[in-house]
């Protein structure tokens, strides 16, 4: 059976310990290539959301109700192994310094390649050539520069633009972003935004997105959640949410935002200018 929904939220409540939950009854559904934005405030548990869904909560954390459905089996039934093997293959991950997390001591196009032989079992010739095409795709013209080079040599935001195309070179039918451009500054947070969204459109990757960005959100994503200590408080398409919010602290969100048309992101239907 084909599933619809590739990643089906459902109730969801998870918990630090003896703490009161981090995330309470959280439901959201993510339909193939559809791209879903997270925002709210600090701490009102988007992350938590995000490790929840990798399998990735920390010791002593956990899902207390709820199920989280990925394309048609319940994933918190899933054994260590099962989490590791859909991890990095069906699912990938980019968090706010995955650039950071390439060693220092290799060259990019290594460590490229070896994270795709981990995967493939191809020659180094057609690993080199995948990374090379993934490069181009996250717009960096010269690739085999980028390949050629220690990570230091690059800026903040080229490494960020390498791990996502570490990320999308498994073609994941599930890509999670966490603040994936909140440490870069706001024009190459619009390059690797823009790239991103192109990604969904070569690659059919559906996106969740976590941002406390509601211009960013609304440039990429079809639909947005707001979270407010740990309840999902709006939930609707993007236009929904940004021209007719339900809620107080969305329409508080929207009004800390100065420009949403005009912003960086540009409108809905910003044309990719490749700069
Ligand atoms: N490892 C942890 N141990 C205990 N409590 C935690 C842990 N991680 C997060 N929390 C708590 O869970 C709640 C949600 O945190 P979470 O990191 O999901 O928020 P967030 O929305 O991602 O915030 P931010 O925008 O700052 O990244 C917070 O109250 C936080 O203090
Ligand atoms: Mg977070």
């Amino acid at each position: 059976m084909i599933a619809k929904n590739i990643l089906d939220i459902k109730n969801i409540s998870i918990k630090y310990g003896e703490q009161a939950p981090a995330v309470e009854n959280v439901s959201m559904t993510v339909k193939n290539k559809e791209i879903v934005g997270i925002v709210g405030e600090s701490g009102s548990g988007k992350s938590t959301i995000i490790r929840a869904v990798l399998g990735l909560l920390p010791a002593g954390a956990a899902v207390s109700s709820g199920n989280i459905i990925f394309k048609n089996e319940d994933i918190l039934n899933y054994s260590e192994r099962k989490w590791r093997e859909i991890r990095g293959n069906r699912m990938a991950v980019i968090f706010q310094d995955s650039g950071g997390f390439l060693t220092p001591v290799k060259k990019v196009g290594n460590q490229f390649v070896e994270t795709i032989r981990s995967h493939f079992h191809i020659s180094k010739k057609e690993a080199f050539d995948k990374a090379v095409f993934m490069i181009k795709k996250m717009d960096m013209a010269d690739a085999a520069a980028v390949m050629n080079s220690y990570p230091f040599q690059l800026s903040g935001g080229m490494k960020q633009r390498v791990a996502i195309a570490m990320a999308m070179v498994m073609k994941p039918e599930l890509l999670l972003a966490d603040e994936p451009t909140s440490a870069l500054d706001v024009t190459v947070q619009a390059q690797v935004v823009r790239q991103m969204a192109e990604l969904r459109k070569n690659f059919n990757t559906s996106i969740v997105l976590v941002t406390h960005n509601l211009g960013v959100a609304a440039y990429m994503c079809d639909k947005i959640g707001v979270m407010q200590e740990g309840r999902l408080v709006e939930w609707g398409t993007k236009d929904q949410v940004i021209n007719n919010p339900r809620n107080k602290y969305t329409m508080e969100l929207l009004s800390a935002v100065p420009e949403l048309e005009g912003c960086d992101f540009g409108g809905k239907e910003a044309a990719y200018t490749g700069d």
